[in-house]
């Protein structure tokens, strides 16, 4: 039996707090894209753990696994790791062999491709969190990647940084025209110094018996009577092929993604419950169109900045403000039809509570016709208009006692708002977020227990 969460937006929408509520169900944890780009923060026993790459299960005494979707940064891996066993944790986590490492030189290019774009009148500057994820995914695609299993074997390493090396260097500085010896960046371009480090991190994941084949490793768990938990990273409209392109990520956070990025067949997948994870509002960081936006005027700006603040809406990974906007339809019909939802979780809506006025983008208009879905290009997306709806505003409650007492004690304006967007989406409610802890859910459908 598996469970995928995924991201049914833009990224934050408190997939972390399902994932650690649900992920208590399971045995196997595996996240199956993305890399140190997302960002999720548990809390365990009184004490709060910043994480990026480390499954949140792995915090729980869970198997976690970076499967062969992922990006690793074993810098960043270790770091984590570490971090944990000194507050006396001692995490399982398993990497794909077949995933690909994110390598320093990546990173360095991120930066500087966001540069150029920037500088750009093309306006094509994605905003990204500067952890190499395109580079890398780059490199994988184009058949020029280092994989976790590359690590164990110091001449194959050489070989493929001796092969790739240079032509990064050339890039940056034939194409890019930037100097790299005698700068920071030198390091990053070092054969022999990304070979002693990198071939480091290969024993020491051999050493804890950490890489796996992945496909197989899960299928051996499964057959062993385990449950699966997936844990999408970002969300739908950041998708590398459903997204906003050009805004988005180099991976597929999407359910199609769980199974190629884990090896575990779509059949299995499809099986089990894939539960979209909604903020009861929009929030985005980094550039691209966001056509139910708050940011006409200055009252809509100053109820931007509400939300913000209420929401706690500044960047977990880079600290940014995020931008903020009413609820858009269009992208959840999108959203549940790409990854076929059997149930979804609507989170902070408490922080909408006691606002003057609650609207959601039912469709769009886009060059004199309804739409109710969202369009294939960031050109056409940004020329939309939102049709709004206006529902019935909620005031403020004792949520932890709304938690405690189940979905009923949820006003009732409330619960109007949740069966529209359940009715729109084709998707049972399976959950609440009506606060930032853990408790503070209202379970409706814990989806291990529906089967
Ligand atoms: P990248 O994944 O760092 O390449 O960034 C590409 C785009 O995805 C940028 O707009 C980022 O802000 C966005 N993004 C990446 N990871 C997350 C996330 O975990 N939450 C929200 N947005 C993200």
């Amino acid at each position: 039996m598996t469970v995928t969460i995924v991201g049914s937006q833009l990224g934050d929408e408190g997939k972390g707090a399902l994932v650690d509520r649900w992920g208590g169900d399971a045995d196997v944890v595996v996240r199956y894209q993305g890399g140190d780009n997302a960002g999720h923060t548990v809390v365990e026993g009184g004490e709060e753990y910043k994480l990026s790459l480390v499954p949140s299960g792995a915090v729980r005494g869970k198997v976690g696994v970076l499967g062969n979707g992922c990006v690793v940064n074993p810098r960043t891996l270790f770091d984590e790791i570490d971090g944990l066993r000194e507050k006396g944790l001692d995490p399982d986590v398993r990497v794909a062999r077949r995933a690909h490492v994110i390598m320093p030189y990546h990173r360095v290019l991120d930066g500087i491709e966001e540069e150029v774009k920037a500088e750009d009148e093309s306006g094509t500057e994605v905003g990204t969190t500067g952890r190499g994820i395109g580079p890398t995914y780059e490199d994988k695609v184009g058949r020029r990647g280092v994989r976790i299993g590359d690590l164990a074997d110091r001449e194959t390493l050489r070989e493929r940084l001796e092969y790739v090396v240079p032509q990064k260097r050339a890039l940056v500085e034939d194409v890019h025209g930037l100097e790299i010896d005698g700068t920071d960046r030198e390091d990053a371009f070092d054969v022999d110094a990304l070979l002693e480090e990198f071939a480091e991190f290969g024993e020491r994941l051999a050493d804890g018996g950490m890489t796996v084949n992945c496909s197989d490793f899960l299928h051996h768990r499964m057959q062993a009577g385990d449950r699966i938990m997936f844990e999408g990273a970002q969300g739908t409209s950041i998708d590398i092929d459903h997204g906003n392109y050009p805004f988005v990520t180099s991976s597929n956070p999407t359910a199609g993604g769980a199974a190629v990025g884990s090896g575990v067949g779509p059949t299995v997948v499809g099986q089990g419950e894939v539960v979209g994870i909604v903020k009861a509002y929009l929030s985005r960081v980094g550039s691209g169109p966001m056509p139910t936006e708050l940011d006409g005027d200055e009252q809509e700006e100053a109820l931007a900045d509400f939300i913000r603040e209420k929401g706690g809406e500044f960047g977990t990974v880079t600290g940014r403000p995020r931008r903020i906007g009413w609820l858009d339809l269009p992208m959840l019909r999108h959203a549940s039809r790409v990854s076929g939802f059997t149930g979804v979780a609507v989170n902070h809506v408490d922080v909408l509570a006691g606002l003057d006025e609650l609207k959601v983008a039912h469709a769009y208009e886009l060059d004199g016709e309804v739409i109710e879905t969202v369009p294939a290009t960031a050109e056409e997306w940004a020329r939309c208009e939102p049709i709004y709806r206006e529902f019935d505003t909620w005031d403020e409650v004792d949520w932890t006692a709304v938690a405690e007492a189940g979905y009923d004690a949820l006003p009732e304006a409330t619960q109007t708002y949740l069966a529209y967007i359940a009715e729109e989406v084709d998707a049972d409610v399976y959950a609440v977020g009506v606060g930032p802890d853990r408790e503070d859910t209202v379970e409706v459908v814990n989806p291990y227990k529906k089967q």
